[in-house]
């Protein structure tokens, strides 16, 4: 039988990951994975989370199971965080997941459940996990414009123009903020544009949102899937703490449905611990209790936004620098995009020679779309990556 299994194609930010360990120079910089790295390049345990830690190593008498989908005050916690009052809590089903991949993955399963013939319309460049999934889930996927490649922002028109061609049923996934790879977002107004045809087509959008906290604020990055939720019949949503809470190992995320009609809700949930139960039976708890007790106890919860709003103000600031570096260097404009672009990544837009060149001849480390992690960077590390990007002649 084994001899029968084909080669998996390598994942690409994985792949990066592991030739970036290999490289011997020291001089190297490491863009690729999604990681927050603070100036020192660690990946810090945050201080609620070390905290809630050591309160639990206290207080947890058992391991014994929690239930299919999780520890119910989790949901409860993390729906609020995402949709506020958006929506009504009777109005939504969540069940915790292994991370915010786990939620992609058993959404894309409760749509083919529901849907076997529905369509996930994904946006061009999307995470090449989105993909990946639904390649091995056998799930058909069309693409819809998304990046501008002269702005480097959104295009908005090419975006709307294709999604007019989704039929009733169809789902479109969004990133809810920080768009992973090319961190060039909607504005409220286009959300709003979106929604409506959305509605009117008879589409389900499905919200992919891992960087809640890393763009405009914990509150302002969720507007566009509160919007979402309270405009639209039935909203998947997957939700994912490893980056705001950092706690990336523990995979910690949340699938939750949203339904206009509370009626639908027992329903819904019964299906998401169903799935849970055939996937792996019960979620991982560690980290999901983590967030739990970060998120209701006021004071872990006020250093926890403090310490994020930290981490989000120090990408914002390499972002200023990195932008102004580039325009004394090159003397104009042109890479104004990555101050604009919000989270995590920029995509430079630039070809996967120059993106090769700069790893070899510089040791700089970016996926191959030009996708570059802002928190890889560090004040000394700046100028030295705006020298090379323009020494290759990006
Ligand atoms: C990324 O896009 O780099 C992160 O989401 C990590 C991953 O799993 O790919």
């Amino acid at each position: 039988m084994f001899e029968n299994l084909k080669e998996q194609p390598a994942d690409k930010i994985l792949q990066l990951m592991q030739m970036y360990k290999e490289d011997p120079r020291d001089t190297k910089i490491d863009l690729g994975v999604g990681v927050y790295k603070d100036a020192s390049g660690n990946t810090p345990v945050m201080r609620a989370i070390k905290a809630a830690e050591k309160q639990l190593w206290e207080a947890e008498t058992t391991k014994a199971y929690t239930g299919l989908a999780g520890d119910p005050a989790y949901g409860d916690a993390m729906i609020k965080l995402v949709l506020g009052d958006a929506v009504a809590r009777a109005n939504v089903a969540a069940a915790a997941t292994p991370g915010g991949t786990g939620a992609v993955r058993q959404g894309f399963d409760l749509i083919r459940m529901a849907n076997p013939d529905a369509k996930v319309w994904v946006s061009d460049p999307t995470w090449p996990n989105h993909l990946s999934i639904l390649k091995h889930m056998g799930m058909t996927k069309v693409d819809y414009r998304y990046f501008d490649s002269e702005t480097r922002g959104v295009d908005f028109e090419g975006m709307m123009a294709d999604l007019a061609g989704v039929a009733a049923g169809d789902v479109v996934l969004v990133h809810g903020c920080c768009h992973n790879p090319t961190g060039a977002n909607l504005n409220m107004a286009q959300w709003g544009e979106l929604v409506e045809l959305l509605n009117a087509k008879g589409a389900i959008p499905m919200v992919d949102i891992a960087y809640q906290g890393f763009g405009d604020g914990l509150e302002e990055d969720a507007q566009a899937v509160r919007l979402i939720a309270s405009k639209c019949p039935e909203v998947l949503i997957a939700a994912s703490c490893s980056k705001n809470f950092g706690i990336y190992r523990e995979r910690t995320g949340l699938l939750m449905t949203v339904c206009n009609d509370p009626s639908r809700q027992k329903l819904n949930q019964g299906t998401l611990n169903y799935l849970n139960r055939q996937n792996y039976s019960f979620p991982p708890d560690h980290g999901a209790r983590l967030v739990t007790m970060v998120l209701t106890d006021d004071a872990l919860r006020a250093d926890w936004m403090a310490e994020l709003e930290e981490v989000r103000l120090s990408m914002l600031g390499l972002r200023e620098q990195l932008a102004s570096e580039l325009q004394r260097l090159s003397g104009s404009d042109r890479f104004g995009f990555i101050a604009q672009h919000r989270g995590m990544f920029s995509r430079l837009g630039t070809t996967p020679e120059m993106v090769e060149k700069l790893r070899a001849d510089h040791g700089i480390y970016m996926v191959g779309d030009s996708r570059l992690n802002i928190a890889g960077l560090n004040k000394t590390t700046v100028p030295i990556l705006a020298e090379a990007i323009i020494k290759v002649g990006i």
